[in-house]
């Protein structure tokens, strides 16, 4: 990669973090680091493994035994245990766990591990809940995203029935609020803007506009 530059996006679910980090790491030839993702493997190992996703011990012992890659490729498959686990990981039954997951401190010292590991391999656009506060304190940029709730739940339904799932947009307001909430409310490192973040509301902006915003901001430095 070209760059050495480190940019952080955090924000609520449906905020369009993993949308427009794609298009700002594509844009300045950044590695792309999508981190829920690496979360959502670990929620899914434990729900296929047949423990209580409440047993911190049992999931934190998963996490440490688990191998997650993500691949950089256009695809984006995400790997567990070698196993292709892109689409599983959007489940809704994951969703719902994991949060939960990512409230235990062992699990996130193995994954924010990983995820420096992948900061160190070169520049990064990295995406999720505490990166700017917790992964990279020192990020170039860092961009709060977020948008109401009703649009950010209404961004996640429309996607749900665009990949056939046939679920009610009330269903998919009330766990996004659920999760949001738990983020929000953990003890490790929780869901908040960093003090030197970026706050940006993209509640009615189009994605490109975001996206052009962010490129604005990476190159003022
Ligand atoms: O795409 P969406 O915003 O729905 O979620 P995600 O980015 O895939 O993250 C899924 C979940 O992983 C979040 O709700 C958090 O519970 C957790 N997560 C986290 O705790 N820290 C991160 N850096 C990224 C995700
Ligand atoms: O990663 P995060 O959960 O923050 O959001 P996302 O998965 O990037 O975006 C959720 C959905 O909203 C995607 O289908 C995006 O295409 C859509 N979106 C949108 O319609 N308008 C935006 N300004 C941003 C995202």
């Amino acid at each position: 990669k070209q760059s050495d530059l480190q940019i952080a996006i955090d924000g609520p679910a449906g905020a369009g973090k993993s949308t427009v980090a794609k298009l700002v790491a594509k844009g300045l030839d950044l590695f792309y680091v999508d981190t829920g993702a690496m979360y959502r493997a670990i929620a899914y190992k434990a729900l296929s493994s047949g423990i209580s996703i409440n047993d911190e011990e049992k999931v934190s012992q998963i996490a440490q035994r688990t191998e997650v890659m993500l691949d950089h490729s256009d695809e984006r498959l995400v790997w567990c245990d070698g196993q292709n686990v892109t689409q599983a990981i959007r489940n809704p039954e994951v969703s719902r766990a994991v949060a939960t997951v990512a409230a235990y401190a062992k699990v996130r010292e193995r994954l924010v591990e990983l995820q420096r590991m992948e900061a160190a391999r070169g520049g990064v656009v990295m995406d999720g809940r505490d990166i700017g506060t917790h992964v990279l304190p020192e990020a170039d940029l860092k961009i709060f995203l977020t948008a109401s709730a009703d649009e950010r739940a209404r961004r996640r339904w429309i996607e749900l029935q665009n990949s056939g799932r046939n679920v009610s947009f009330e269903e998919v307001f009330q766990d996004m609020q659920r999760r949001d909430r738990q983020d929000m409310e953990r003890e490790v490192s929780p869901l908040k803007p960093a003090r030197d973040a970026k706050i940006l509301d993209t509640t009615g902006l189009k994605v490109e506009d975001i996206v052009t915003k962010i490129l604005r901001l990476a190159q003022e430095g």
